[in-house]
């Protein structure tokens, strides 16, 4: 496995007021590698991803995604730099299809804007027709070519995340992060889950960072996993390590492990 560091977070900081949501943060993520940050609900897990995406912007600390600095920059520009994400409530057009939900997904290629007086310029059909042939390997990859002309809102729920999924993916990014990607699932649409998630790591090669609050279902597919508690960074290490971790279980024992 290679040694490159494809996101390397240092003395991350957020602050809500008097609130530390997030509290002096480090963490790596190594290239190729699946990375998992959890943590009881309201730890500041959410919060550190929009920061990362350029949501919002830190009260201290530096972001670097290979060898940019991003802290600071806005969202449009991270997406464009190979950062896409996916959101813990979804964040998807109910009332279009799967289809234009996912081209959507691909909106940042489009740089010579779709249509110039009325026509399609000849590098807008160009890009056009390139943004079709990808979303349509995902639609195969993900398989939800049976649903691809459905619209969103009418489909059930772990579908819907599996289309949120591929509008991440249609941008082509080479950092996914993964907010609760199977909060709310049940036993077979989190196994479903699970596999793409391996897969995309596995055969696309993205290089993946997810947050969960349910320590069960990163453990197994996870390389690395940090836990932060009130913004705090309490271990890190391989799954065996934190899972016996006194330090991580008093964390989940103290706090519960409520759905939010
Ligand atoms: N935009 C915001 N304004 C004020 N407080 C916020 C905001 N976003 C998050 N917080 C607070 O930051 C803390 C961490 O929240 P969050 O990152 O959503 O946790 P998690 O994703 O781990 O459940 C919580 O106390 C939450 O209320
Ligand atoms: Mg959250």
């Amino acid at each position: 496995m290679t040694e490159a560091v494809t996101l390397n977070v240092e003395e991350l900081s957020m602050r809500f007021g008097g609130i530390h949501a997030v509290e002096a943060l480090s963490f790596q993520v190594m290239q190729g590698t699946i990375f998992a940050l959890i943590g009881p609900n309201g730890a500041g897990k959410s919060t550190v991803f929009n920061c990362i995406n350029g949501v919002y912007r830190p009260s201290a600390g530096r972001m670097i995604f290979e060898d940019e600095d991003i802290t600071g920059l806005g969202s449009h520009r991270i997406a464009r730099l190979g950062i896409a994400r996916t959101f813990q409530n979804l964040a998807l057009f109910r009332n279009m299809t799967v289809l234009d939900n996912l081209l959507l997904g691909r909106n940042h290629y489009l740089n010579a804007g779709p249509i110039r007086g009325g026509f399609l310029t000849r590098r807008a059909r160009k890009e056009e027709h390139e943004a079709r042939l990808k979303v349509e390997q995902i639609i195969d990859f993900l398989e939800i070519e049976s649903v691809r002309k459905q619209f969103v809102g009418s489909l059930p729920f772990g579908i819907q995340r599996r289309v949120e999924l591929g509008r991440a993916l249609a941008a082509e990014p080479k950092l996914l992060l993964l907010d609760e990607p199977v909060s709310g699932m049940n036993a077979e649409e989190t196994e479903d889950m699970v596999r793409f998630i391996l897969d995309i790591n596995e055969e696309i090669g993205t290089t993946i960072l997810l947050v969960e609050h349910d320590m069960g279902v990163v453990m197994d597919i996870s390389d690395r996993v940090a836990v932060i508690n009130f913004g705090v960074k309490i271990a890190e290490g391989t799954p065996q390590e934190v899972s016996v971790n006194p330090v991580v279980i008093e964390a989940y024992l103290g706090k519960g492990d409520k759905d939010q």
